[in-house]
Formats: structure tokens, C-alpha cells, sequence
């Protein structure tokens, strides 16, 4: 009876898949702060307990373990060619944070293919097992090598930033996304603005654009103006969201959290701003 019992909950027990989410940050022109907004929500969520993996995707031009300072010694390169497991290239940067690091300057792994990414395909699927949120830094523009990712991936944020060239390229990316692979699930962040106005008319642009020529509407995700102290950071090799939890460059990813997780991360309420608000009602 015993072992009856013990066999049907080794079934239930196998059959109850994990749910996890995967999210790409993207963008159609390179530069607009897509692998900072990665690094911050992660080590955002993984502050409040979430198991996190960022993937970084922009194959050839590894970017996120040198953003934090951490050395890998190996990268997707040893999967594909000698035959690593994925848990064996990941570094950690704290016990809910990993990073399965690109490695920089592999001519190899630029040159993706089919075989290629069916391999990596492979190996991601056996660590999201133990994974909450798989994010996936993206390299920018519309190559082979970003598309891949995309394609499997079910929800795309697509970082712009004022430029024109930006929201042009913007545009063409997300172009590409809903039409050509049928994406759906596609939300737009517009980072350094000069202010909440200013981010609102870029989204509202960008948004009219896809209504008329798509005939699709995306929901906006947030925003984040300039903070002098993201460069700072990136300098000293230092997570903003770590080091400074009120800057903000910190607050809007918290709110970026709440609103794509629907968690409740308190976001720091500027005292000045507060008191204006509830004089105009804002
Ligand atoms: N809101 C912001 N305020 C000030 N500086 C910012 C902001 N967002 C990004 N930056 C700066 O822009 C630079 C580029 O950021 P990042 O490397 O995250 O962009 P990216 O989109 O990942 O670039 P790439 O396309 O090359 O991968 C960094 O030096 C960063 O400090
Ligand atoms: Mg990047």
C-alpha cells in the first residue's frame, strides 16, 4: 500500500511541470541600456527569493559577467564545442542569480546555426527546471543571432530610447517580431528620457506607429529617465539596485518588477514629490 502511495507521488511529483517565465529584452538600435535593465530586475528578484537565470545572448559580445565583475571561465562555446553542461559554464552572483556568460570575441559562437541552437536549446531546458524567470540580454538589430533567441521566447521587451534612429530601429524590430514570428506578447520600456513626459510621448509615438502600420497595439512596461549614477556603476563594475536602492535608475526597475511580476517591491517615494502630488492631486 506503502509503496503504492510512494509510486503515485513520484508520478505526481514528475508530471508537475515548473512553471517559469522567459523574458528578452531587446532593441533595434544597440547602446539603450537592455543589459542593465537585465541585471538590475534580476538581482531585484532575486532579492525577494526569485531563482533567476540571465541568459546573455549577444553571442560573441559577452557583456554581463563583465558587468559585474565576475570572471567566467567558461562560455557557451564549451557547450557546443566541448561538450560542458550548462550547469558547469554557469557563474553565480549570489545564490538566486546566475548567468550562463556569452564569452567575448568567439567567432564560433557569433556564427550561430540551427545545430547550434538546438544545443543550447537543450541544455537551457534542463536549468529552467530550477529557474523562476529566465531573463534573455539580447544582442541589438535584427540578425540571425538575436532572432533565434527570440523566436523562443514568449514575452519580448523592446528597450527605445528618444532617439529618432532608436524608435526607428524600435519600430522595425517590433515590425519583425509581430509579423514575421507572430509574436503577441511584446511590451515596450523606454529608458533615459529626459522625464515622465518626455517617456510617455516616445511610447505614444511608437504605439500610433504600430496601430497604423500593423494594426497592433503594445502595452507600455515602463520607463526610466537619464541617472548619472548608472555609468557610475557600471564603471566600478557595481549593480545600481544593489548599491544604491533609492537612485532613479533603482526605482524604475523596481516598478518595472512589480509591474511585469506583479510584486509588491516598495518603491522609494520622493518626499518633495509626494507632497506636490497630493496638493495637485497627482
Ligand atoms: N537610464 C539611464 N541613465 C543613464 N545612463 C544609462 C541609462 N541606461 C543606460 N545607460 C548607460 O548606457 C550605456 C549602455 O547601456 P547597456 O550596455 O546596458 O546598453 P545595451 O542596450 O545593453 O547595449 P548593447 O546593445 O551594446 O548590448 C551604459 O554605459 C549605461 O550606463
Ligand atoms: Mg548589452
Amino acid at each position: 500500500m506503502a509503496d503504492q502511495a510512494d509510486k503515485l507521488r513520484k508520478m505526481v511529483e514528475k508530471n508537475k511541470k515548473k512553471r517559469y517565465r522567459a523574458i528578452a529584452v531587446t532593441s533595434g538600435k544597440g547602446g539603450v541600456g537592455k543589459t542593465n535593465i537585465v541585471v538590475n530586475v534580476a538581482y531585484l528578484l532575486s532579492s525577494i527569493g526569485k531563482k533567476v537565470v540571465v541568459f546573455d545572448a549577444d553571442l560573441g559580445l559577452a557583456n554581463v559577467d563583465i558587468l559585474l565583475g565576475l570572471k567566467s571561465k567558461y562560455s557557451l562555446l564549451d557547450i557546443v564545442k566541448n561538450g560542458k553542461k550548462m550547469s558547469e559554464i554557469m557563474v553565480s552572483f549570489n545564490d538566486n542569480f546566475k548567468i550562463i556568460p556569452a564569452g567575448s570575441g568567439i567567432e564560433e559562437i557569433a556564427n550561430i546555426n540551427e545545430p547550434v541552437f538546438a544545443k543550447i536549446q537543450d541544455e537551457l531546458r534542463e536549468i529552467v527546471k530550477d529557474t523562476d524567470i529566465l531573463l534573455v540580454d539580447t544582442g541589438a538589430g535584427i540578425s540571425k543571432k538575436v532572432t533565434y533567441f527570440l523566436k523562443s521566447t514568449d514575452e519580448i521587451i523592446v528597450v527605445v530610447t528618444p532617439e529618432p534612429t532608436s524608435i526607428a530601429d524600435a519600430y522595425a524590430m517590433i515590425k519583425i517580431m509581430a509579423v514575421n514570428y507572430k509574436k503577441d506578447n511584446i511590451k515596450i520600456f523606454v529608458n533615459m528620457a529626459k522625464n515622465a513626459a518626455e517617456a510617455e510621448n516616445i511610447y505614444n509615438n511608437l504605439n500610433k506607429i504600430c496601430k497604423k502600420f500593423l494594426k497592433k497595439e503594445f502595452k507600455s512596461v515602463g520607463f526610466a529617465i537619464n541617472d548619472k549614477n548608472l555609468p557610475i556603476s557600471v564603471k566600478q563594475q557595481k549593480i545600481l539596485a544593489q548599491t544604491n536602492s533609492n537612485s532613479g535608475f533603482t526605482v524604475s526597475m523596481k516598478k518595472l518588477v512589480n509591474n511585469l511580476f506583479k510584486e509588491n517591491i516598495k518603491v522609494y517615494e520622493n518626499p518633495i514629490a509626494k507632497f506636490f502630488a497630493s496638493i495637485f492631486g497627482g
